[in-house]
């Protein structure tokens, strides 16, 4: 897997943003990467685990939230999500808010 270094991915996140903007988008897909061992590629789950293409932004990075806050119980995704800073859970739930929904995907 290519590795982004930190500087780039805070300066892309500074100058843009936004959701449908390339470069983060770009920056969210390397990160998403590793979501797909369990999630299946760009969100499509092989079945096992919740699909998260098309998943609305803030819903995955509430969802995200709970898990780092131990408010939602969790088996892995507790210390998976706290992996991560806030920027690049963002980064993560735009580019999956932007990849076109699974069937049977959580709301
Ligand atoms: C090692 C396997 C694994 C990896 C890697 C993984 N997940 Fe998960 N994910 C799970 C499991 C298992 C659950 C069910 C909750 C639990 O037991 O932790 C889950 C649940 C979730 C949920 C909640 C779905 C729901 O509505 O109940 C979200 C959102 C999620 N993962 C997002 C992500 C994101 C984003 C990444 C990448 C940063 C990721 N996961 C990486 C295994 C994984």
């Amino acid at each position: 897997m290519k590795r982004i270094a930190p500087l780039t991915l805070a300066c892309l996140w500074a100058l843009t943003p936004t959701a449908h903007a390339g470069a983060p988008l770009d920056a969210g897909r390397l990160l998403a990467a590793t979501c797909a061992n369990c999630h299946g590629t760009d969100g499509h789950s092989a079945g096992g685990t919740e699909s998260l293409a098309g998943i609305p932004g803030d819903t995955l990075l509430r969802k995200l939230a709970a898990f780092t806050s131990g408010e939602k119980p969790a088996t892995i995704m507790h210390q998976i999500a706290k992996g991560y800073t806030p920027e690049q859970l963002a980064l993560i739930a735009a580019y999956f808010a932007a990849q076109r929904p699974a069937t049977g995907g959580i709301r």
